[in-house]
């Protein structure tokens, strides 16, 4: 199928990055999750995406990060075009030219694959429904999301503002291992909840996030960590309608130090944990007890640390976040970010 009148189109989306707080970690089939995870979407962590479409029997793209032709994204961006090209028919008969740009440094900790392929699936599917020329300007959001989830998994879970969740849960009756759902009623604080993203190491991670799933092939806590992930998930839930933070900490760490916990007991092990972040934890823990601070902490897959606390609360954070925990940081180097709105279309070529 070629756009009708045979010419250049053009689209722009800008998507957020989003934080798990019950994470996803191993996959089965292809990249269905092995156990329900629950995120927040960022606001200034994002991707902005462009893509132009040429019509040209070959197909084909160029990528460009920042300006930079970046091969090393390319096999990812292939795939993803080779997966979407049965429902998104126009990819084989044009040529994309993907120009992306990123607000957060790469490395910093922030999941730069979240925001930039759920922005790359969103176009796609603009373009789409741009060459059929479909007189509904809404895309399907769950089927941008199912499309995400092959490029990322954890950018099925940034189509949406607010909080997230995907992988089939009892108690949401919409939730699916295909795509990610919003989820509604959330308790006011937790629509205010700030992510302060401490660069403890900025160095590339040495384990990538496709090797790190794959450890949990036939991981001796394989089964275990799946009860865990679905048991935090019901109870973040709960604790979400509720509103209760200590709660929210406890299962927040909770899966933060066992994400840390299942890579170092896979074989091989990874210890991706910087001295560093075991300091800025204990900091986390005696702030608590010690000063009734309202704060908490989560990880990914790497050395720095996602503090999290209301942003009513800031003002008394703040003080202690300089004194305490910036002395720990790579050049004392922190990202405020904060629960955001969701994916925006950004350019104005269809009128
Ligand atoms: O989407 P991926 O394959 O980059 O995996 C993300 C894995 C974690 O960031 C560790 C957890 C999560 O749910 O985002």
């Amino acid at each position: 199928m070629t756009n009708i009148n045979n010419q250049e189109i053009t689209v722009e989306w800008k998507s957020p990055s989003n934080l798990a707080i019950v994470k996803y970690w191993g996959k089965k089939d292809i990249q269905k999750p092995l156990n329900p995870s629950i995120s927040f979407s960022l606001k200034n962590a994002v991707t902005t995406t462009r893509v132009t479409a040429k019509p040209s029997d070959q197909g084909g793209f160029t990528f460009s990060l920042d300006g930079n032709k970046k091969e090393t994204f390319n096999e990812k961006v292939a795939n993803l075009l080779k997966m979407a090209t049965s429902t998104l028919p126009f990819i084989a008969t044009h040529h994309l030219t993907i120009e992306s740009s990123n607000t957060f440094p790469h490395s910093s900790g922030i999941a730069s694959s979240a925001s930039s392929m759920s922005a790359l699936a969103l176009c796609l599917t603009d373009l789409q429904r741009m060459i059929n020329n479909e007189a509904d300007h809404n895309l399907d959001l769950r089927k941008v999301s199912e499309l995400a989830r092959l490029g990322s998994g954890s950018a099925a879970r940034s189509l949406y503002g607010g909080w997230t969740i995907w992988g089939e849960t009892p108690t949401i009756a919409n939730s699916s291992n295909y795509y990610a759902v919003e989820l509604p009623a959330i308790h006011p604080g937790f629509m205010q909840i700030t992510n302060a993203i401490l660069i403890i190491e900025p160095k590339s991670k040495k384990v990538s996030s496709s090797q790190g799933h794959a450890l949990m092939n036939n991981h001796p806590y394989g089964a275990a960590r799946i009860q865990q992930a679905n048991d935090n998930a019901l109870q973040l839930l709960e604790v979400l309608r509720s509103g209760d933070w200590n709660q929210f900490f406890e299962i927040a760490e909770n899966e933060a130090l066992s994400l840390h916990a299942l890579m170092m007991s896979s074989n091989p092990g990874f210890t991706l944990l910087h001295p560093n972040s075991l300091k800025v934890i204990e900091e986390v823990r005696k702030a608590r007890i010690e000063q009734n601070l309202p704060v908490g902490f989560s990880m990914d897959a790497g050395p720095n640390v996602h503090l999290l606390y209301p942003k009513c609360e800031e003002k008394k954070i703040l003080p202690w976040i300089k004194n305490r925990i910036k002395p720990l940081c790579y050049q004392q180097q922190i990202i405020f970010d904060q629960l955001g709105d969701g994916p925006e279309r950004t350019d104005i070529y269809e009128l």
